[in-house]
């Protein structure tokens, strides 16, 4: 045998397939079931630890002050963010493993638990604030941090006063350069005048309006057309703007990549969002309306949560200020090459 890397050192076996320690074994009643439930926790936070990872990598290359379409800057952050929907995929169908222990064999261990809980899960909560979750949009805000040591406590804290992802994404789409450009609109365009696409937008736009949707047209004015983003909302007007155009004309190259990015941010919340449901038809299946471990109202808090941790929420609403393609203004010919690979 050669004296190169060895299997199990390379992966510290020793630590991994010996942190397994029952605590109906330690009490001397043995719980079979007890086995699966520490080994399925254990393979979440490993699949939580390698989505950090990548997250941390993407939020790392959206916080360079400037992205450049020359560079393989965005394709990696689309190509990491695919990797992270995958997992979340994977990570929803693993509660089938877990379903198949009973309620009757989860109350031969579970009151030896308390007050342990995946409250207490320091990753989830993590990749939460990375993303973008603020401690005001919380569902029980009160209690979150309630359940956490102090040093883990501090460490979410802290963790809350960096910039997370959204707003990362929120500052990429304020720099998209073309509406500033002079050159690519109507002569006469200048940037104290109202810019004409926004003009022949909002046109349009009130005309795919059903009349009992005519107060769209309202909220379309204040969250697209003013300078300043209200205290409720995360995306400025200068951001939805070019949002909601990468999504109209995201069929354009240059836009190819950018909607993409904008696609995978919702299907992280798609896929979080299928994780909580699946996570809470198992706890009512399992505790039914008793509380949880970690002392929360059990199934009512996470269907709280559920509702109320959209974090890319405002991406979704854009659907809402959509017309049809054949409707969509149309762009001048130095625009239409300037969102074309160079020839
Ligand atoms: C028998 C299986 C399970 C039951 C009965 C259960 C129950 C609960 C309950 C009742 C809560 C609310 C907090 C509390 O009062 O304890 C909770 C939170 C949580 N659980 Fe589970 N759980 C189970 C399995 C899992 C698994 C396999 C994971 C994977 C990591 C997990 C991760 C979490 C997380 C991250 C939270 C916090 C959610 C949030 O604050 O939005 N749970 N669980």
């Amino acid at each position: 045998m050669s004296n190169g890397v060895y299997y199990s050192e390379y992966l510290q076996l020793d630590k991994i397939l010996n942190a397994q320690t029952l605590e109906s074994d330690k009490a001397g009643d043995h719980a079979h079931d007890e086995m699966l439930f520490i080994i399925i926790h254990q393979s979440y936070e490993l699949w939580f630890k390698q989505i950090l990872f990548e997250v941390g990598s993407v939020m790392e290359i959206m916080s360079k002050p400037n992205i450049s379409d020359n560079s393989p800057d965005l394709f990696t952050v689309n190509h990491r963010l695919n990797r992270v929907i995958t997992i979340l995929d994977v990570l929803v169908q693993k509660i089938d493993i877990l379903e198949t222990m009973t309620p009757l064999d989860f109350l031969d261990f579970r009151n030896r638990l308390r007050p342990a809980s995946g409250f207490q899960s320091i990753q989830f909560k993590v990749l939460e604030a990375y993303l973008g979750l603020r401690m005001n949009q919380r569902h029980g805000k009160e209690y979150y941090t309630s359940q956490l040591k102090p040093e883990d406590k501090k460490f979410i804290e802290d963790t809350e006063k960096t910039k997370p992802l959204i707003d990362l994404v929120n500052e990429w789409l304020e720099r998209m350069p073309f509406f500033d450009e002079q050159n690519l609109w109507p002569d006469g365009w200048n940037s104290n005048t109202e810019h004409p696409f926004w003009k022949a937008y909002q046109v349009a736009y009130d005309a795919s309006l059903l009349p009992a949707e005519k107060n769209n047209l309202h909220r379309f004015e204040t969250l697209f057309l003013g300078n300043e983003k209200t205290t409720e909302t995360v995306l400025s007007p200068r951001a939805r703007r070019a949002a909601l155009f990468i999504l109209m004309y995201r069929d354009y190259p240059l836009l190819q990549l950018p909607f993409q990015l904008i696609n995978n941010l919702l299907e992280i919340d798609n896929t979080l969002s299928n994780w909580r449901y699946r996570h809470i038809n198992m706890v009512h299946r399992m505790i039914g309306t008793r509380t949880g471990t970690g002392g929360s109202t059990g199934k009512d808090y996470l269907q709280g949560a559920l509702n109320s941790h959209y974090i890319f929420k405002e991406f979704a609403e854009l659907t809402s200020f959509m017309i049809e393609r054949n409707k969509l203004p149309k762009l001048s010919a130095a625009m239409s090459q300037r969102l074309g690979f160079d020839v």
